[in-house]
């Protein structure tokens, strides 16, 4: 999709449809006011008559308004005055372009970025708008037969600005939100894929080819000699039970010179059954999610390097299946983390944290000036927050400050849980030095106090993600999420934004 600015009123503008606004109350947005004005008052009379209401998610699409050049007008509901924040703004541009794009319209200019948004800039509502609009268009049905992935029908979006020292930040908001939106279709894709297409070699292919097509990316892709070598029996025992190859996926972006990277590191399970503590039947198809950990952090390095950030970023990701056989790992099972510390394994389930320790460990060799991982980790953490919020564990305020920071201006929200030594005491072990599980209660903050004892003296967070990275039910696929967070939170430290 291509972007520009525009400056000119809505009724002046030609082309195949503009989108503007109306409140509730018969109050109209400034496009629309322009609109109504060029019609000689058609707006207010399809108010009137009660066709506008201005309601959330409710639209009128006007053809061939007299005195307006546009081929179209587009009116979509605001809802009630006063009341226009981020997430009605999202919903208006969502609305409109999911009733434009199964249409012929090929070129559309929206001036819903001329409306006041409580908290937001020129420079976020063209990210918003174009984010949202990118995502209305993703569709994956690369497993049907005979169909093909539609290319966007509108090809030409305009983003209307109230004044031209505006146009910059505009531009740069829709470059951003381009490159989020094509970063978060390589997550979902990754995601959506079956466990049975998208094993650890395919994930590792998948990083691969990033790196083939960019020069400052390069990806190490190690496999299980060479993980043996490293001493990481904690991961090896997750992928004892399948025939599918572990994977080391190691990749690397140079965008700066001396500076201490950003290590991200994803977990990625390609198909969740529990091993030998096999979880229950039904809805474990919804466990073929379990590397969105792992893809979101291969889209971020997507997105990095498309946006050429002068950072460095470092991406590690564990990636196995976790299936129960004669050869899986057995509950009381006792193995060796690459750091040393020996683990009881009590519950073969709990095998996310015991990939994740090794590239922890190994993540120490990049002197990270900054360590997160990103995993759907626990069960625990979506009766915690639900779908809505991804978890944010940090003993560092400023770290976990500036993920929720970033949660909030990419409308990617997390919440921060607490990381405290008191839970600690849950993962004793009366036989290793410590223990894969604690007791059901506080299951997600027990799993990042697992972490945390290979982090030590590192500035270290754990995301959560387990019940924002899908969505189950009918509209069941992959989020994309967190990679609007982590984008955020690597161009503020790049100093990219405006
Ligand atoms: N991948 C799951 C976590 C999960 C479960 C995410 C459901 C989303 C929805 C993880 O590997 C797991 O099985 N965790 C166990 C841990 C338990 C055995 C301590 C869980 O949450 O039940
Ligand atoms: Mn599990
Ligand atoms: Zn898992």
């Amino acid at each position: 999709m291509e972007f520009f600015t525009t400056t000119s009123a809505a009724s002046r503008r030609a082309g195949g449809c503009v989108i503007v606004g109306v409140y509730e109350k018969g109050k109209l947005g400034l496009g629309a006011a322009d609109i109504d004005a060029a019609s000689k008052g058609l707006i207010k009379r399809h108010i009137r008559d009660g066709d506008i209401s201005g309601r959330s998610g409710t639209s009128l699409l006007l053809p061939a308004v007299p005195g307006v050049r546009s081929q179209r007008v587009l009116v979509i509901g605001l809802g009630k005055p006063g009341d226009f924040g981020i997430k009605q703004f999202r919903l208006a541009v969502e609305t409109a372009i999911n009733l434009i794009k199964g249409s012929k319209v090929r070129d559309i200019v929206i001036y819903l970025t001329l409306e006041d948004v409580a908290g937001s800039s020129p420079y976020y509502l063209a990210r918003y708008a174009v984010e949202t609009a990118g995502n209305c268009f993703y569709s994956f049905d690369e497993m049907k037969s005979g169909k093909k992935r539609r290319t966007p029908s509108i090809k030409k979006t305009g983003l209307a600005v109230k004044k031209r020292s505006d146009t910059a930040k505009t531009m740069l908001g829709a470059q951003h939100a381009q490159a989020i939106v094509e970063g978060m279709s390589l997550a979902r894709d990754l995601g959506n894929l079956p466990a049975n297409v998208c094993t650890p070699s395919y994930l590792a292919r998948a990083a691969q080819k990033i790196a083939r097509q960019q020069r400052n990316v390069t990806t190490k892709v190690l496999g299980e000699a060479e993980i043996k070598r490293l001493g990481m029996h904690a991961f090896l025992s997750v992928t004892g039970g399948t025939t599918e190859p572990a994977k080391l996926i190691v990749m690397q972006y140079r965008g700066a010179a001396k500076k201490k990277p950003v290590v991200l590191v994803g977990k990625g399970i390609t198909f969740d059954a529990g091993g030998i503590s096999l979880k229950p039947g039904p809805g474990m198809d919804e466990m073929k999610f379990d590397m969105c950990g792992a893809a979101s952090v291969i889209a971020t390095m997507s997105i990095v390097e498309k946006l050429k950030l002068p950072i460095n970023l470092n991406v590690v990701i564990p990636t196995c299946e976790n299936l129960p056989s004669g050869t899986a790992t057995r509950p009381g099972d006792i193995v060796t983390s690459m750091s040393g510390k020996t683990i009881e394994i009590l519950n073969t389930d709990a095998e996310g944290r015991l990939i994740l320790c090794d590239a922890l460990t190994y993540a120490r060799r990049f002197k990270p000036d900054v360590l997160i991982d990103v995993a759907t980790l626990t069960g625990a953490c979506v009766i915690a927050l639900g779908h809505h919020r991804t978890a944010v564990m940090s003993k560092h305020d400023d770290l976990a400050n500036d993920l929720t920071d970033a949660g909030i201006a990419a409308d990617d929200r997390g919440w921060r849980m607490p990381l405290a030594d008191e839970y600690e005491k849950q993962l004793r072990s009366n036989f290793a030095d410590f223990a894969n599980i604690g007791s059901r209660d506080g299951g997600a903050i027990t799993a990042a106090c697992f972490l945390s004892k290979f982090t030590d003296g590192m500035n270290w967070a754990h995301l959560d993600i387990a019940g924002t990275a899908w969505r189950g039910g009918g509209k069941k696929g992959s989020t994309g999420r967190p990679v609007p967070m982590l984008t955020e939170f690597l161009l503020q430290r790049a100093g990219a934004l405006p």
